[in-house]
């Protein structure tokens, strides 16, 4: 079907990865496979309208504006170009447009919090929900799985941002139908404890990051414990499986903590290295693990690349680790700030 110009709205959620993606080949295949929980509340909205042009941009550059919060943000262009650059092939009709992107998240933006994977998949969404238009009978899941495609080659993770509960990307000889192309929806059976399962994150530092994830990817090749470091990934998600169905905590703590110390090991050891995590960032991992013992409760920590800390834990304990956090951990947060937030059911269109 032709169509004009119009306007298309997504909201798509931020995700949190239990098994970390860290590592990556040509075309943003992942050199492991990872698994995250969609978050609920940290989000970007997109508004994308389109207009078709008199005839097609010929130049190397794509006809669009952006804007972030409603204002005009020039250096996020580079990015958003660079993304329509590759997702070109797939999406030919991108060309015979003029575009303007309106994008909000409704975090804190420079919280540290990194918006490429809410950011990255509601575009993705915006661009499928104009394809939609030109193929109507286009079958949902076909929708689903190449907006994730076309959001991991804007960023990796963003492709675990489409579906909610939990989503798996990248291939796994025990999970079914996993792919290297887009994320999954978990295929298996999820005890009910991690359904509702809470993240609250504490913002450690807002600074600018050290180092950005495509650089950090890149000093995976020829890291001297990369191989094993990727089979490592594969063997913890292989571990998870059981842990998932039957809802044994303690061992998913075990699985979880040692990927984000893991994560950041990795960094610790590339050339050139990098300590990510802040004073602050140990501080809050060591009170964890003291109220872990103390009270008997099954909360446990992850980390992103970065100093931020996410704290998960069952539903069930949310006043008591609130309390806590409260009570421990918020002097230990830029200006006492975290974010509560909790495993989410996806992207939606608005
Ligand atoms: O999606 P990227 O390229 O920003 O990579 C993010 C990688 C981590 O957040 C550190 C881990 C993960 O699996 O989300």
């Amino acid at each position: 079907q032709e169509i004009e110009n119009g306007e298309v709205s997504w909201q798509a959620p931020s995700n949190i990865a239990l098994v970390k993606y860290w590592g990556k080949k040509e075309n943003q295949i992942p050199a492991n496979p990872s698994i995250s929980f969609t978050l609920n509340d940290c989000r970007t909205t997109t508004r994308l309208s389109y207009s078709k042009k008199e005839s097609p941009s010929d130049s190397g550059n794509f006809d669009f504006s952006f804007y972030f919060e409603g204002k005009p943000k020039e250096d996020f262009k580079p990015k958003i170009q660079s993304f329509f650059e590759r997702i070109q092939q797939y999406c030919p009709y991108l060309k015979d447009f003029s575009f303007e992107i309106h994008s909000e998240n409704s975090f804190p933006h420079s919280s540290g919090i990194a918006s490429s994977a809410s950011g990255m998949s509601a575009l993705a969404l915006c661009v499928m929900e104009i394809e939609k238009k030109m193929y109507p009978d286009m079958n949902p899941d076909f929708f689903n799985q190449k907006a994730s495609f076309l959001a991991r080659l804007g960023s990796g993770s963003a492709c675990r941002s489409i579906d909610g509960g939990l989503v798996v990307w990248g291939e796994h000889e025990k999970i079914e139908n996993s792919s290297d192309l887009f994320g999954v929806s978990y295929p298996y059976e999820v005890h009910d404890i991690f359904k509702t399962y809470r993240d609250t994150i504490l913002l450690v530092d807002k600074g600018e990051k050290q180092v950005s994830s495509s650089v950090g990817h890149g000093l995976m090749h020829g890291h001297p414990f990369a191989e094993s470091r990727f089979e490592q990934a594969h063997k913890n998600l292989q571990r998870l499986i059981p842990v998932l169905k039957n809802g044994n905590l303690e061992e998913f703590i075990k699985i979880v903590e040692s990927e984000a110390l893991s994560l950041h090991a990795m960094m610790m050891s590339s050339e050139p290295y990098f300590i990510l995590m802040k004073p602050n960032t140990l501080e809050i991992i060591n009170k964890i693990w003291s109220f872990r013992e103390e009270m008997k409760v099954p909360v446990c920590f992850t980390l992103d690349a970065g100093a931020n800390v996410h704290v998960l834990y069952p539903q069930d304990y949310e006043s008591k680790v609130l309390e806590f956090i409260n009570n421990e951990l918020v002097a230990y947060c830029q200006n006492e700030q975290y974010i509560c937030d909790r495993v989410g059911k996806g992207a939606r269109q608005l």
